[in-house]
């Protein structure tokens, strides 16, 4: 039996540690399974606690160091940190503002070449100035004024995908010092689940990723910072010692990549303004699917020699520019809180808000979801609000700025009487406010719902509508105002029930305000022209609890007809795709009662009918793809992952997250990496899109066999 020394074998099990750490947060590839890491973790654990001495700073065991400190020590940049300049975001003029400034300050005439850009996003977080000395991790401050920040080493420990060690190529000499500049940030999903843990244990939630990773980069307590989910990405350097970096900043990024820093993928080397435009508005497309905030993209110069060349004006340097987007969250006061009937009766607490540009829009009403969220967020009457708007996403009250917050911007000042908490019962006094009925909450449950039914004018209307919604009857013309006008603002309208609107005559609807002959027979027209349906769309818009279009869609491709759908028990309906007890529960209920089949009954009797489908289930589109399995890897030009899983998937193909012998095809973007190595080494097909989409527009069939 051969003895291995310890410290040999700490030495190689840190080695092997950190490459599956790299793999895992840097890559999110990993190569092992959890269990095999944490086997590996625990023997070096075991050897350190036996051999202290063998215990470094940079072991993969001391990501979460020491005791809480009583404050931040501060740490003098040796190069400051800069700020960027600002471009409005007014659609191109950033880019062209910017692209014009450097050519004019390098005296380059209308005849020379385009200049060429680095394009990258600009990350919503905070920036973290990151110090190697020989290659091993020593300290991590954040930029404070940009010469005099704090050292929050402690807390940058913890985040796994900054590297305790750079991953030097065997032999390659390590820098004496590099200081490596980037953003640390929150994602989405991270955010998301870090605020579910925040109200389950009846915390206070955060009002945004940003102000969440900034207050765990400054928790004092280092095994706080270590619950808070951070990221890093690395943008830029800082100071520099006995290294030459390379001559552009895009080649910069690479070396950080290899060297073990993460990187964000979506960057890109583009030529003058109408490059720089180009990543600009591909990136604006793509900004609300991104699993992180940014707020704009940042230009930089590549060529070093050029940035030199350049310089600083004042504190910014003149080779970069951020080209922002317009913001997703702006500060305003809340007016009011109104309450709104939904189609099922449930009250939703809505805000009623001092007009803001948020968004691209002008947002004066915002969601409050319910009113345990409305006292969560602690969001009164008079208060200054964050409303958030990105994306399709309805506009929502993300939280309150207090006075005393410690990161409240310029204006919240003062000590302002604050108005009483929101209590909804009161505010309604137990009533609701379309007509009175009594409201009421089932125990289990957030939401006060309006018990009046279809009685309730506000439930009726907002059931119409839905009814009406381009995802379900898709009757064009009906909007708001006119279905007020049908209700009844008591509910005494002409139209009652859902089969009424089927036998509405055009003399009676031109009668309503401006709504002249022409567009009431039209809405007639739209009205019999789409009584003819699928069953899936008719199940949406008849507006069951919990039935969204995905369920009712699968609903109806599980049971094929109305009729075995309305026959089957709730253990039946629980064998759908993706039906849990509370679906099946509220489908169950829905058609339990008499006063829904009778509804169900007037609409078959005017006339409103679907296709039904007894047979099996039906595959969808040309299934070209047919048992063939994927993998996606690198960023692809036009689509997304999610569209290009979607396309491959109707087609009947499979797509796996990592890359095995069982693989027929990998489909291949930009900054590819680990997994097309691997796909290279295995033999596997490789696709770019242009390749894929192509096969796919053709409908040319592929085989496991062909990929082999
Ligand atoms: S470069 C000298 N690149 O934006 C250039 N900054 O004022 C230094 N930021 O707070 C900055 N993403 O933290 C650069 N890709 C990116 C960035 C970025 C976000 C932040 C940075 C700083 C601000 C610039």
């Amino acid at each position: 039996m051969t003895i291995v020394h310890p410290s040999k074998r700490v030495a190689e099990l840190r080695e092997v540690l950190h490459e599956h750490a790299h793999r895992y947060y840097v890559l999110d590839d990993p190569s092992v399974p959890d269990a095999d890491y944490d086997k590996l973790f625990e023997e070096l654990r075991a050897l350190e606690t036996e051999h202290p001495e063998l215990v470094s700073s940079d072991s993969p065991t001391q990501r979460v160091l020491g005791q809480a400190l009583e404050g931040f020590t501060s740490v003098a940049h040796t190069v400051p940190m800069l700020s960027i300049r600002t471009e409005t975001d007014t659609a191109a003029s950033g880019a062209i503002i910017f692209d014009a400034r450097v050519r004019r300050e390098l005296d380059w005439g209308p005849e020379q070449a385009a200049i060429e850009y680095a394009a990258e996003l600009k990350f919503d977080g905070l920036a973290i100035n990151l110090r190697y000395e020989n290659g091993v991790l020593v300290q991590a401050a954040t930029r404070g004024d940009g010469q005099t920040g704090e050292d929050v080493t402690q807390n940058i420990r913890t985040i796994g995908q900054v590297p305790f060690r750079l991953r030097l190529a065997p032999g390659q000499k390590a820098p004496s010092v590099i200081e490596v500049r980037g953003e640390v940030y929150m994602r989405r999903p991270d955010f998301d689940a870090l605020n579910q843990r925040q109200r389950a244990l009846g915390h206070k939630t955060f009002v945004n990723p940003r102000n969440a990773a900034a207050g765990a980069v400054r928790q004092l307590d280092p095994s706080v910072a270590a619950q808070r989910p951070l990221s890093f990405f690395a943008y830029g350097l800082g100071d520099v010692q006995a290294w030459t970096p390379p001559p552009t900043h895009s080649e910069l990024l690479d070396v950080l990549k290899n060297w073990g820093l993460p990187v964000c993928a979506d960057r890109t080397v583009a030529l003058g303004a109408q490059g720089l435009l180009a990543f600009y508005e591909a990136m604006r497309v793509r900004r609300d699917a991104l699993p992180f905030d940014i707020d704009g993209i940042v230009y930089k110069v590549n060529s070093r020699a050029l940035q030199q060349r350049l310089g600083f004006v004042s504190r910014e340097p003149r080779w970069a520019v951020a080209h922002k987007y317009p913001a997703q969250e702006q500060l305003t006061r809340l007016l009011g809180i109104d309450i709104q009937v939904g189609r099922t009766g449930k009250l939703t607490p809505v805000a009623r808000l001092e007009p803001v540009f948020v968004g691209g829009t002008t947002v004066s009403n915002a969601t409050l979801h319910n009113e345990a969220e409305t006292l969560r967020k602690d969001v009164r009457v008079g208060d200054r609000v964050i409303v958030r708007r990105a994306g399709d996403v309805i506009p929502e009250v993300v939280g309150c700025v207090l006075p005393g917050d410690l990161d409240a911007p310029a204006g919240v000042v003062g000590v302002l009487p604050r108005g009483e908490p929101f209590d909804l019962y009161k505010q309604l006094n137990g009533q609701c406010p379309a007509c009175r009925s009594a409201i009421v909450r089932d125990p289990a449950e957030v939401d006060w719902r309006c018990s009046g039914g279809w009685q309730c004018p506000a439930q009726r209307k907002q059931a119409i509508l839905h009814f009406a919604s381009r995802r379900a009857m898709d009757v064009e013309g009906l909007g708001d105002k006119l279905v007020d006008h049908l209700v009844g603002e008591d509910g005494a309208g002409i139209v009652r029930t859902l089969a009424d609107l089927y036998i509405l005559r055009p003399e009676q609807l031109a009668g309503f305000e401006r709504m002249g002959e022409r567009s009431a027979r039209k809405i007639i027209e739209a009205l019999e022209r789409k009584k003819k349906t699928t069953l899936g769309r008719f199940l949406f818009s008849l507006g069951i609890r919990h039935v969204g279009e995905t369920t009712a869609k699968d609903l109806a491709k599980h049971f094929g007809s109305l009729s075995r759908l309305m026959a089957a028990s709730t253990e039946q309906l629980m064998q759908a795709k993706e039906v849990g007890p509370a679906v099946a529960q509220s489908v169950h209920t829905f058609f339990a009662q008499p006063h829904n089949l009778e509804m169900i009954a007037k609409l078959r009797g005017v006339g409103v009918e679907w296709v039904e489908d007894e047979g099996p289930v039906q595959a969808i589109g040309p299934q070209t793809f047919a048992a063939t399995l994927w993998v996606l890897t690198g960023s692809l030009p036009t689509l997304s992952r999610d569209q290009a899983k979607q396309l491959i998937e109707s087609a009947g193909g499979k797509v796996n997250g990592s890359i095995s012998r069982k693989t027929h095809f990998v489909l291949a973007g930009s900054d590819a990496g680990a997994k097309l190595d691997k796909a290279h080494e295995l033999g596997i097909l490789v696709l770019d899109e242009a390749d894929f989409l192509n096969r796919l527009a053709e409908g040319q069939p592929f085989t496991p066999q062909e990929a082999q």
